[in-house]
């Protein structure tokens, strides 16, 4: 089977996990999920107490750091992160924090194209329409409005028994969007020919059908 490769970018809470990974699932295709690398990365370097500024202490720190995902588990030179730590609060802001540095991106970056050479994949992040697969054959860019996207991501915070409020979940969001989209490293921006879809107020279903029919078009011609 030819490569394929399907980018799906945008903030964070406009639904790009989750479109991400059931569209895989339901088009038979994998899911390469590269928020959860950089939070990896950042939970492993503040685990080693290293600071990601420090250019020679990650690159040491990085070249005996092998990285395995698995569905939902995350597994760094064979042990797997909790779940509950990878995506705490605390570990978002610091992946956001250590995604500014262009010595983790590149090699993250190169990760990523390495582990999607050959395979017919949904690679959700910020940067992977524009940067990482620009000759991707379906790219999708998905925003919402601030409020709807601090909803989301309360209401899973929630789910999973985490106490934190709206307002605070709100002011991390802002936050992080800002860290996330000042930088000049092709983040955040929609690719030329990305498909721009705000998902304000869309159900789920009508998300998912929209991307759908996109990669059944580039699929079946
Ligand atoms: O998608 P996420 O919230 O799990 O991502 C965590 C952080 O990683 C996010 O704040 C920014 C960074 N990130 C990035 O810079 N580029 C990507 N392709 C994916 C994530």
């Amino acid at each position: 089977m030819t490569e394929m490769i399907v980018t799906i970018d945008g903030p964070s809470g406009s639904g790009k996990s989750t479109a991400a990974r059931t569209l895989a699932t339901r088009l038979g295709l994998e899911y390469l999920d590269t928020g959860a690398m950089y939070r990896a990365v950042a939970w492993s370097l503040h685990r080693a107490k290293i600071d990601p500024a420090d250019e020679a202490a990650v690159a040491q720190h990085l070249s005996h750091f092998h990285l395995e995902m698995h569905g939902n588990s995350v597994c760094i030179n064979e042990e797997p992160i909790p779940d509950s730590e990878l995506r705490s609060p605390e570990n978002s802001l610091a992946s956001s924090a250590a995604a500014r540095f262009p010595h983790i991106r590149r090699f993250l970056i190169s990760l990523q194209q390495q582990i999607a050479k050959g395979r017919r994949m949904i690679c959700e992040g910020r940067d992977q329409g524009t940067v990482v697969f620009p000759k991707a054959q379906v790219k999708i860019f998905l925003t919402a409005s601030p409020e709807a996207r601090a909803e989301r991501r309360w209401q899973e915070l929630k789910q999973k028994g985490n106490p934190i409020g709206f307002e605070q979940v709100l002011a991390n969001q802002i936050d992080r969007d800002t860290r996330d989209s000042s930088q000049n490293d092709g983040r955040l921006i929609p690719a030329e020919n990305a498909i721009v879809l705000d998902t304000t107020g869309m159900p789920l279903e009508a998300v998912l059908d929209r991307i759908s029919q996109e990669i059944q078009r580039c699929l079946h011609g």
